[in-house]
């Protein structure tokens, strides 16, 4: 799908957002492994959704869409009803994480648990993404993994049970990987360690505990023992990656007033709105409030005159998914904007430090590529022009938000990538702006 954007003259209006993904894998995973009953919220949408749906139903999870008197939450709220970790069944099918990189190492987590062979996949991107991260610590674990023609790319094969806690090191600051073995920790014999090289996305860390097991959190240090989890109803906080796209919107628009409602505000996740007050923008937090040891609240932002800045070293992991949508930003900010230690964003659903340059320097953008970043003179103009996805959900945003900012018009080429995490967000887009004459088709 090719979706034209038009410049918008005026950006105004309130938003509710798609629920966390990170948080929705975990209160769907978690919620299925425990003792008893649960309801999820505002579970995220999306292909990301389906994926962790199937690969959970494929192991005898009975997970059920329930109805509400809620009418904003009529298509979001499921019913888990939870089995212990010791009761999943040996799927008859190969799992499918499609496009989600979170589903597949964490299920991988479980499977390593469970004292049968079962296979997971998942689409061509996942296929080409690392996954010698999950399976050098689960083999140190026990669990027996063969990768597709004996390399460490999906489809992976599991063989499982009789885990043994370790104490890992991690090479990499990833929340998926820590998650990955802090749920296979949940049935080793004995203590498992985790070391982060950095904090990253802690929210497997909070559920954990909100469900009662047995975790201790030491500065980088996660020690987690053999635990049994209580069920617990979750109601998913909005998701801020998805939030980021309409507060640079707002900061780089002349004319522009946005409200976001009930949004995640984890501090390990809520390093854009940090970047982006560094750089000058006008962030206002308030009905600040928690929900299953998850702190929320509404966001409200309003044009700025940004400056560049440098986003590096521990604010990475806090802004990895944003950095695509930070670096439109960077092009509207008065000097220059230096991304780096960034590395990872290579391995993510698509290279999003090629991809984001490519987009941004076709609309004219002063940026270019480093080894592990991203450097932008900001302009503060851009011009229309045909951009491209890479089938990536937060690049087929950025270029959205990027077409609402540039002069004439902006072409996004396979513009349905947002399917996979915020499938309202072209609807949203078009209802919030204000423009000549219908600006998005
Ligand atoms: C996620 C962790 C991050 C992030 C991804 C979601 C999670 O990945 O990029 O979108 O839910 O744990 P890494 O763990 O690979 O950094």
């Amino acid at each position: 799908m090719i979706k034209s954007v038009r410049k918008a003259q005026k950006v105004q209006g309130t938003i509710s957002l798609p629920g966390d993904k990170s948080i929705s894998h975990r209160a769907m995973l978690l919620n299925s492994i425990s003792d008893g009953s649960a309801t999820v919220s505002n579970f995220c949408q999306g292909d990301d959704r389906k994926a962790m749906l199937n690969c959970l139903t494929g192991l005898g999870i009975n997970i059920q869409k329930i109805q509400t008197d809620d009418s904003q939450h009529e298509d979001d709220t499921f019913l888990v009803k939870g089995q212990g970790i010791h009761n999943l069944s040996n799927p008859e099918k190969i799992l499918d994480a499609g496009n989600s990189g979170t589903t597949f190492r964490l299920v991988s987590g479980l499977l390593a648990t469970q004292p049968f062979e079962s296979t997971i996949t998942g689409d061509n991107s996942l296929q080409n993404r690392p996954m010698d991260r999950i399976i050098n610590p689960l083999r140190k674990m026990g669990a027996q993994i063969t990768g597709a023609n004996n390399s460490s790319f999906a489809p992976i094969k599991i063989y499982g049970g009789n885990l043994s806690g370790i104490e890992y090191i991690m090479p990499i600051a990833s929340a998926q990987v820590k998650s990955c073995i802090m749920i296979a920790g949940l049935k080793a014999s004995g203590a498992t360690t985790i070391i982060q090289p950095e904090f990253s996305r802690d929210h497997t860390e909070r559920m954990l505990k909100a469900m009662g097991a047995d975790i201790t959190i030491d500065n980088l240090s996660i020690k987690i023992k053999p635990s049994n989890l209580s069920a617990l109803d979750i109601l998913v906080p909005g998701d801020i990656s998805g939030a980021a796209f309409w507060m640079v919107l707002a900061s780089c628009h002349s004319n522009a007033s946005i409200i976001l409602k009930k949004v995640g505000l984890n501090p390990s996740r809520t390093g854009v709105i940090e970047a982006l007050r560094m750089m000058g923008a006008n962030i206002k937090l308030s009905n600040i409030n928690e929900e299953a040891g998850e702190p929320y609240g509404d966001i409200k932002i309003q044009s700025s005159d940004l400056n560049g800045i440098i986003i590096e070293g521990e604010l990475i992991p806090k802004v990895i998914d944003e950095i695509p949508i930070l670096s439109l930003a960077a092009c509207f900010a008065n000097g220059k904007t230096i991304i780096k230690d960034a590395g990872e964003l290579r391995v993510k659903e698509s290279d999003r430090i090629s991809a984001t340059v490519d987009g941004l320097s076709k609309l004219g953008a002063d940026i270019k590529e480093s080894s592990d970043g991203i450097i932008i003179n900001g302009t503060k103009k851009l011009i229309g022009a045909r951009v491209d996805s890479f089938d990536d959900h937060r690049i087929a945003m950025t270029m959205g938000i990027a077409g609402l900012l540039s002069s004439g018009v902006t072409e996004i080429n396979r513009a349905d990538a947002n399917m996979i995490s915020y499938p309202d967000f072209w609807q949203q887009l078009s209802n919030l702006t204000i423009k000549p004459a219908n600006n998005v088709s």
